[in-house]
């Protein structure tokens, strides 16, 4: 069953991939709303930490054909500033799994791939073991050249302008322009995403990149992130590009 599923899968995203002209417009940086593990788990009669185990599957799964797909950024939002007022058991399994994920052998395959590691949002906030985890990922992965993955953790879209506001203010003494704004982002040195995905059936930026997906088009689906894939992938890769060649008739 699992490996018809799987094969499904391969084929509805080889299927679209052959529909996508690839010498077309196509997103640079694609930015993922991860929503839905929750539910993912309840409607299974799991605890809704085994949907965050699963959400993190589909996250490494989602990280291999993005490079697959040569793309140059991907923005992952895997923890916002609103995570904190869940049960302390929740936060806790979501953080223990940024350990989980974050092995030798993960970051030996980002290497391999030429993978570099960011982490966006305010990491001060985590403990020191979690903290001295994301500085490794970032430091083992800081010479790769290919796609870059912001994990976007204890990020707010608004905390983001503000911060950049704050600093930008008092460094540049009271000066304002849209460049010295946008290099005091979190996203600093990437482009703005093209395309946003968020799964689970929401319709909202809950406050991902506010500022950084002004011009990008935003792209539903109702499965959860758990049940996201490489199929689906493809098909917001292949609306993306029908939007924009519309767009440019
Ligand atoms: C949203 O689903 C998902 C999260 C809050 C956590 C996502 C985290 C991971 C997939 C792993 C993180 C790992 C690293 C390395 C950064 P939800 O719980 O809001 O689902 P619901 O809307 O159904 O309740």
């Amino acid at each position: 069953m699992l490996l018809w599923s799987k094969w499904k899968t391969r084929y509805g995203a080889e299927r679209l991939k052959r529909r996508i002209d690839w010498s077309g417009p196509l997103p640079q940086h694609v930015a993922i709303m991860m929503d839905g593990n929750g539910r993912w788990a309840t409607r299974r009669g799991l605890p809704r930490t085994a949907g965050h185990v699963a959400g993190m599957h589909a996250m490494r799964e989602t990280i291999r054909f993005c490079h697959q797909a040569q793309l140059r950024y991907l923005t992952l939002y895997a923890f916002s500033t609103e995570n904190w007022k869940r049960p302390k058991e929740e936060v806790d399994a979501i953080i223990r799994l940024v350990h989980e994920f974050m092995t030798e052998r993960t970051l030996g395959e980002l290497n391999r791939n030429q993978i570099k590691v960011s982490f966006i949002g305010d990491t001060a906030k985590f403990d020191p073991d979690t903290r001295r985890i994301m500085e490794q990922a970032v430091h083992v992965t800081r010479f790769n050249m290919g796609m870059t993955v912001n994990f976007a953790v204890n990020y707010g879209g608004r905390s983001d302008i503000v911060r950049a506001v704050k600093t930008m203010v008092t460094e540049e003494n009271g000066s304002v322009s849209i460049d010295a704004f946008e290099s005091r982002l979190y996203t600093s040195g990437c482009p703005n995403p093209e395309l946003l995905i968020r799964t689970s059936g929401e319709k909202r930026l809950s406050g991902f990149l506010l500022w950084q997906s002004a011009q990008a088009e935003l792209w539903f689906t109702d499965e959860m992130w758990p049940s996201f894939n490489e199929a689906l992938f493809y098909q917001a890769l292949y609306e993306y590009q029908c939007r924009k060649v519309r767009a440019n008739s």
